[in-house]
């Protein structure tokens, strides 16, 4: 029997509509999905933090309570960024510690910690501190495909996440792009080198999410992650009702009433209608397109903002065939925020500039740097010996140049609001300019259901608007802190897979 793992709450709405499902529209289900026999459900951490705060005004830590009361039977799940936490810098490890204990106390029974450059360093707080909750501890493979990313490489990294504490690991393949045959491999691999349970997560973009997660079901993994399907295919997950159904009367059945499941399905259809602007067509089409160039998660459609903003479209297949170049000059980070930026920022500076790190972007500089983590193949030495000789390398963690950050936090937040408990100081000290405006917001007397009446009316308005309207949209690169999976981000990406398919065929020719 394989677990299940629902996603509906969590990476399901952020994957197909930009994190916005308010908790109002999860609680009519909650008694339901309670009952459903989950192994686990994922229903916090990843962007809906920051999202809560920042578009919904909604304090995510009253959901996490709401969430738990509504389902005490069965786990419930967060995804934590490692030192990130639900943020995007590293933060102090007391902050990390505080964090995960919090989380932990309101109704996190499953942590799910990872990091972008699979750095053990950047996960070892972190999962320390949920061993210490009791909670348990899910070490996460963040999947990609280079020379460095081989089968030994990943259970090298299980068996360290093991001795740092792991109960279980997760393989995750963020950009849904791990092909069957690849699945069964590495669960095997994993369950017999390192002897943890073993989870898999994807995301349907190519289209093999089913069958991967088959594949490793039938290769021995303990749960699979999946979404009931209004919130299914596409950028997110794949179907649970399909999967359930797929496996029914074999060795690995859920065991789960596809009635229930049916009956779940039917009211989430419901709540979908309410975000139905803001859901694109293209975030829920199948495309292979990341099979042929890799370039996955919002990079492309970033990088096309970046050429469109120069005028220099036409440098996109230059561009293309710098990024993996530059990629391998870093030691093949896998791309995803922040690693697929730094790198397709470098790989246009490179090509408009005419000469290869002629001009290094900071964040290039910080990365040789060792300032985001240990990259996972060797640097490329000229490109070393350059930054290097303007600034040295650290030799630690990049969190050992924190300072210890909470007790400020704390007495930040309580000039501002004097009742502030250890929860709240924890939103501000992971946004503070965020949870500033949430309060001052909430101060003015604009509830979640004012400005949902706002959002949905302005939202019509844009899709009704004529192209020319829309257009600067289009062109704004991603503001650092925009959550990388953002629904936006993902069809722009779509929109530009196709423009560089429509390019190669034009050079074929
Ligand atoms: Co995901």
């Amino acid at each position: 029997m394989v677990g299940i793992t629902e996603t509906v709450l969590r990476d399901g709405h952020q994957s197909l509509i930009a994190t916005r499902m308010r908790t109002k529209h999860m609680l009519p289900a909650l008694e339901r999905l309670d009952a459903v026999g989950y192994r686990t459900i994922e229903a916090w951490g990843g962007a809906t933090f920051d999202v809560s705060l920042r578009f919904l005004h909604e304090d995510p830590w009253e959901r996490l309570r709401t969430l738990k009361r509504g389902m005490p039977n069965t786990p419930l799940q967060m995804l934590l960024r490692g030192q990130n936490l639900v943020g995007y810098r590293h933060y102090a490890d007391d902050l990390v510690e505080k964090f995960v204990a919090e989380a932990a106390r309101q109704g996190i029974g499953v942590f799910r910690v990872f990091d972008a450059l699979n750095d053990p360093r950047n996960m070892e707080v972190a999962l320390k501190a949920v061993k210490r909750t009791g909670a348990v501890a899910q070490g996460t493979i963040c999947y990609t495909q280079s020379p460095v990313h081989t089968l030994e490489a990943f259970v090298r990294l299980g068996t360290t996440l093991a001795e740092m504490g792991a109960d279980e690991l997760c393989i995750k393949d963020m950009a849904g792009f791990l092909p069957p045959t690849e699945a069964s491999q590495l669960t095997k691999a994993l369950i017999t080198n390192v002897g943890l349970p073993v989870v898999l997560h994807t995301h349907s973009s190519s289209g093999m999410s089913t069958l991967s997660c088959l594949a490793a079901a039938d290769a021995g993994a303990t749960a699979v992650d999946s979404a009931l399907s209004p919130f299914a295919g596409g950028t997110s997950q794949p179907p649970t009702e399909t999967l359930v159904g797929a496996m029914r009367g074999t060795p690995t059945d859920p065991k789960l009433d596809l009635g229930a499941l049916a009956d779940l399905a039917e009211y989430f259809q419901t709540v979908l209608e309410h975000y139905r602007p803001m859901l694109n067509l293209r975030s829920l089409q199948t495309d292979p397109g990341i099979l042929v160039h890799q370039v996955p998660g919002g990079m492309l459609s970033n990088l096309l903002s970046q050429l469109q903003e120069q005028d220099q479209l036409a440098r996109l297949p230059e561009v293309l065939q710098e990024i993996p170049r530059v990629r391998a000059d870093l030691g093949y980070p896998p791309l995803v925020t922040p690693t697929s930026q730094i790198v397709g920022i470098q790989a246009v500076v490179n090509v408009l500039v005419g000469e290869r790190y002629k001009q290094i972007t900071r964040e290039v500089r910080d990365y040789v740097r060792g300032l985001y983590g240990h990259p996972p193949g060797p640097l490329d030495p000229e490109l070393t010996k350059k930054v290097l000789a303007e600034a040295k390398a650290i030799s630690g963690r990049p969190a050992d140049l924190l300072e210890p950050e909470f007790a400020k936090a704390v007495a930040e937040v309580r000039a501002l609001v004097p009742s502030a408990d250890t929860a709240e100081a924890l939103s501000y000290a992971i946004f503070p300019l965020v949870y500033k405006a949430y309060r001052t917001a909430k101060d003015d007397g604009l509830t979640p259901d004012v400005l949902n009446a706002v959002a949905v009316g302005v939202v019509g308005a844009l899709r009704t608007a004529k192209p020319v309207v829309a257009l600067p949209a289009v062109a704004r690169p991603a503001a650092a802190g925009v959550s990388p999976w953002a629904h936006e981000g993902r069809a722009r990406l779509q929109a530009g897979r196709r423009m560089v398919d429509a390019a190669r065929r034009r050079d074929r020719r």
